[in-house]
């Protein structure tokens, strides 16, 4: 089976799809705010990491193909494109304070995860499995924030959203271009750290559910808990 078959039907890919969090229909403002500072930590270090892993990669291939990604993550050479200032542009636009989103303390599952995108850009394999893992989802998490952002503020058009439904199918076909002339025991590498990106993430946003859902709300009717029913989604039930 081709790698790139492998990884779409990696169930830790599929869960981190279909990750509860996103499949919430109400949240109020400062739970997106939380939300939205959790988020602000991978996002504003991913550029950091693809620039490790183009000075680190050996093969000219993957160079050219991580630095376009790069540089559409960098803006395209205008600076107020670059993904984390539309990001923080978006959000202010939209009335959340610039300094919730830049200075929240990370939670623990936060700082993992940008700990492993750190670990892992100066090494060929760890780092096509964080890139495989971060751009194959990129844009279901991105929809599933907007979603959230959406049923928070009443916003119809996100800019932020918008830059990733516009630029995201290159990141796709970019990656693509890098898990190639790989050994069978290279691939079985990349898929491993895939995968342990992938379990990073859900982690990271089972951390901010849970978050959400210590909150009163929880004993509100059915209908207008901003929690899954744990049990529908499989989640250990929480404590009042
Ligand atoms: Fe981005
Ligand atoms: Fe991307």
């Amino acid at each position: 089976m081709d790698i790139r078959t492998k990884l779409k039907s990696n169930s830790a890919r599929n869960r981190l799809y279909h990750h509860p969090l996103f499949q919430l229909n109400t949240v109020d403002r400062d739970k997106v705010s939380l939300l939205l500072g959790q988020y602000w930590r991978p996002l504003h270090f991913f550029p950091n990491f693809l620039s490790r892993m183009v000075n680190a990669v050996p093969q000219l291939a993957v160079k050219t193909a991580v630095s376009t990604i790069l540089f559409e993550e960098l803006g395209e050479g205008r600076v107020d494109k670059a993904h984390e200032r539309i990001y923080l542009a978006s959000l202010t636009d939209l009335g959340f304070a610039e300094t919730a989103l830049t200075d929240a303390e990370p939670f623990e599952e936060t700082r993992r995860l940008v700990e492993i995108y750190a670990e892992t850009a100066e090494d060929l394999l760890p780092a096509l499995g964080s890139l495989y893992a971060t751009e194959s989802t990129d844009l279901a998490i991105v929809s599933g924030i907007g979603k959230l952002i959406t049923a928070a503020t009443g916003a119809g058009e996100i800019p932020w959203v918008d830059i990733h439904i516009r630029q995201e199918p290159n990141h796709v076909a970019q990656t693509d271009l890098t898990v190639v002339n790989l050994t069978p025991e290279e691939e079985e590498q990349v898929i491993a750290h895939a995968e342990r990106m992938w379990q990073a993430w859900n982690e990271f946003f089972t951390a901010i559910e849970r978050s959400f859902c210590n909150s009163p709300e929880r004993s509100a009717p059915k209908e207008f808990r901003t929690c899954p029913d744990p049990q529908r989604a499989g989640l250990p039930a929480y404590s009042h």
